[in-house]
């Protein structure tokens, strides 16, 4: 055991595995909604409609639709009005979530509802809740709609709770179990999208588990045993790979960030092998810097506050690679964890010092706080000499990409545009937002180095453009590769997101789990 795990152990409070939030069971049923004898139904108003969704016309229909009227519920996106229905009903409590105008009506209207709903009905002491199906518009078949509720309901009420006591640790997160009723012949659909959408939303939550736990117990060598430890449960290969191994492979750029700290880095290589021939060959490939100080070129104190978060690429990519073999994918997938600390320690790179990574290019560091560039030098340049069909790389690599695109989007970079736009059907059916940013060739000039192949930082503007096309030197030309700068997305600083609280949000994951679904 070494040090760095041991007092892992004692902060995290134990040794125990995630997901640490509890696993809400989510049920598709045949039937109406009204029906239901859940301690909470979830109904859908329209803005700028008079009538209520989800429910069959009748006296309880226009009774709810005259206490809507009454309270002056707007439906407004994301907005629920909350009702005891006193014995009206055989539900508990009735929500009226808001969906927003209907030529507006879009997936992530059901899940912004869907989210407010839950969450409302989890901190009300309700322990289960059924929702009514949401209302029908066009490219949206019912198995979509129905995942669209359960991405709300589950991604909504998820919360890290393990680190509160007392009162606090009461507070809300009531609800156990869930369920949509849908109409008889929708039921197939449904459950089908009920499957997949919980799936992907554990899958989301142990990623948010992971980004949310502090780096003192996220260590590189820490994440490495939880990684192996879920991977041989889940069925896919796990092979950790230490700092002797790293030198041996030649990625000095990689061993160059973690000089700083006294935590050793790790090397996480996950690989999901589908049954029969694969037809194609992946490799996803994760930014994990356990925690971003800077390096000798120090953040400020608040620029490192939420500096936890720089591990969320690994992590996503750990996440995702967990839920493959219940996917029924036929890729073969590898994914790439790059998981050390950043920190100003005495033996830590210097500016202007020169790193040479496994492909044998050389890098000047001119700014320690580029570092994730560093490791993802090395990973991809590892990766292409594995030989790839295409190769994802997600980082939180850039302050500029969070500042160009905010909090609620991705920056998509890459070389080929089939891959590119694959990768964007698949964040606008996930609605993890991507928006594909140039990879403008004049800007290469700024990574020339006097001493070194490339330098690792530019000039301030278009920074996240710089930093891909720095990554972009360590890719093969021939090698379709996609880069997601997930620096916003990945972690909230404020609640604005319609149905994610503060804090990690698993960006990336149920978007590449799409993804890899249609190699089926
Ligand atoms: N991990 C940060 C990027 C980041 C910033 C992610 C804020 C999420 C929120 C990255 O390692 C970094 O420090 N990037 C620098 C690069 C610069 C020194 C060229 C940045 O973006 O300022
Ligand atoms: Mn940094
Ligand atoms: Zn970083």
């Amino acid at each position: 055991m070494t040090p760095a795990s041991r007092s892992g152990r004692v902060e995290g409070g134990g040794d125990s595995l995630p997901p640490y939030t509890r696993t809400l069971s989510f049920s598709a049923v045949a039937g109406a909604a009204t029906s239901a004898r859940a301690e909470a139904l979830v109904v859908y108003a329209l803005q700028g409609a008079k009538g209520v969704e989800g429910v069959e016309s009748g006296k309880l229909r226009a009774s709810l639709e005259a206490l809507v009227r009454s309270e002056g519920f707007r439906a407004k996106r994301g907005t629920t009005l909350l009702l005891h229905t006193a014995g009206l009903f055989p539900a508990k409590r009735v929500l009226i979530a808001g969906l927003g105008r209907r030529e507006d009506l879009d997936l992530d209207a059901i899940r912004a509802a869907a989210g407010a709903a839950a969450r409302r009905a989890d901190q009300s002491s309700a322990s289960s809740i059924t929702f009514a199906p949401p209302p029908e518009f066009p490219g949206a078949p019912t198995r979509e709609r129905v995942r669209a509720v359960v991405d709300g309901c589950l991604l909504g009420v998820y919360r890290l709770r393990k680190y509160f006591t007392g009162e606090k640790a009461q507070e809300d997160g009531s609800l156990r179990e869930a369920e949509i009723r849908v109409p008889a012949r929708e039921l197939e659909a449904a459950l089908e999208g009920v499957r997949e959408a919980s799936a992907f939303c554990a899958s989301t939550n142990l990623a948010r588990d992971l980004v949310n736990e502090p780096a003192i117990v996220i260590t590189p060598v820490r994440i490495a045993a939880i990684a192996s430890s879920l991977a041989k449960k889940a069925g896919i290969e796990c092979h950790v790979h230490d700092e002797k191994q790293l030198e041996k492979l030649g990625m000095g750029a990689f061993l160059g960030v973690s000089r700083g700290s006294h935590q050793p880095p790790r090397l996480i290589h996950l690989i999901h092998r589908p049954r029969g021939k694969p037809i194609r060959k992946v490799a996803l490939i994760g930014k994990g810097i356990t925690f971003d100080s800077g390096g000798l070129s120090l953040k400020t104190s608040s620029g490192m506050e939420t500096m936890k978060l720089d591990k969320a690429g690994a992590v996503a990519v750990l996440a995702t690679m967990l839920a493959l073999p219940a996917l029924k994918t036929r890729a073969e997938v590898h994914g790439f964890m790059g998981m050390t600390e950043n920190m100003p320690g005495g033996a830590a790179i210097k500016p202007g010092d020169v790193l040479r990574t496994t492909g044998g290019k050389t890098i000047e560091v001119l700014n320690t706080d580029a570092e994730g560039r560093l490791v993802l030098a090395d990973l991809l340049a590892h990766a292409e000499s594995l030989k790839f069909d295409e190769v994802i790389d997600l980082a939180t690599l850039t302050g500029a990409c969070m500042v160009a695109l905010g909090p609620l989007a991705g920056g998509l970079f890459s070389n080929d545009d089939a891959l590119a736009s694959r990768l964007l059907k698949a964040s606008e059916a996930s609605g993890e937002k991507l928006w594909r940013l140039p990879l403008y060739e004049e800007y290469t000039d700024q990574l020339q180095s006097e001493i070194a192949d490339v330098r690792n930082t530019a000039d301030r503007y278009g920074s996240a453009i710089t930093a891909a096309l720095f990554l972009r030197e360590f890719i093969g030309p021939k090698t379709p590769w996609a880069h997601l700068d997930i620096a916003g997305p990945a972690f909230l600083e404020t609640a604005a997101h319609p149905y994610m609280r503060r804090g990690a949000t698993g960006m990336g994951v149920r978007t590449l789990l799409e993804y890899l679904s249609t190699y089926s």
